[in-house]
């Protein structure tokens, strides 16, 4: 019999800089983590996307913490081998130092994470070194951070000229510097993630971010075919999980209408 595969941690990953890409799916209840642990990947992410995919809200700038604890404690009950990491919510992380290691606190404590994700650059270092020195082990988030929706208008690509990709490799250094164990690297142009892989000396998790990042992760609904609105251009589906459930649902219609279920003792 084989062994059990070790739990999946953050020096784990940073070791794997380099060898095998990284897989990443978000999850945002126990249903989607058993699926995605089953699956075999990494990292399941509960990001603030869970206001957008699971909440029907309109950005994932209404996300709260209580929300956020609410569906990490759901995928982290599952016990995944993967490493559970939670979404710092919208603002959280620019209060002081004390109300951002409680809020780390309850995600780690209350919910169960493995770990935290902090949308932010270079300005967030400092407080991302202190908060590695408390013992959150924490996954950075720079290019677009779309807790910022509000203040660029919509979701764009970064990484578009020099100074763009200059920003990139400096915020991404900065992170490096402060600890975090990974970094997350959304919606920039493939050359200028290339630049900030090259710059730092942990793994670099791209979505939207072209093919030599090292991992990719992707929302789980947009990855198996959920998603009944947009999904962006760089999204590849893997499965045609939302036509299986209709057609699953629509079977059960008939056959209650039809009165074939239940079936006669
Ligand atoms: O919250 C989220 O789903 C994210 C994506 C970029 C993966 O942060």
């Amino acid at each position: 019999m084989s062994e059990p595969r070790a739990k999946v941690t953050p020096p784990a990953l940073r070791q794997r800089k380099g060898t095998e890409p990284l897989v990443a799916i978000t999850a945002y209840d126990a249903i989607m983590a058993h699926y995605a642990d089953a699956a075999g990947v990494d990292i399941i992410l509960v990001g603030d996307s869970v206001g957008n995919t699971a909440l029907g809200l309109e950005s994932t700038v209404p996300v709260t913490l209580d929300m956020m604890v609410h569906h990490t404690a759901a995928v982290a009950r599952t016990k995944p081998r993967a490493l559970v990491v939670a979404d710092v919510p919208f603002a959280e992380a620019h209060f002081d130092f004390d109300h951002v290691l409680r809020s780390c606190q309850r995600l780690l404590q209350e919910a169960g994470a493995d770990a935290v994700k902090i949308e932010g650059g270079e300005s967030l270092a400092p407080m991302i070194a202190r908060l590695v020195a408390a013992g959150v082990p924490v996954w950075g988030h720079t290019g677009l951070m779309p807790q910022q929706v509000k203040q660029l208008g919509r979701y764009k690509r970064f990484g578009l000229n020099v100074k763009e990709t200059d920003q990139l490799v400096a915020d991404a250094v900065a992170l490096t510097e402060a600890g975090c164990f990974a970094l997350l690297l959304e919606m920039v142009k493939p050359a200028a993630a290339r630049a900030v892989v090259a710059a730092v000396d942990i793994p670099v998790v791209g979505i939207g971010a072209g093919p030599d990042c090292d991992g990719q992760i992707l929302v789980f609904t947009d990855a198996l075919g959920l998603t009944p609105g947009y999904v962006p251009g760089f999204v590849e589906q893997f499965a045609n999980a939302g036509a299986t459930l209709r057609e699953g649902l629509e079977k059960y219609s008939r056959a209650v209408r039809g009165k074939t279920f239940p079936r006669a003792d």
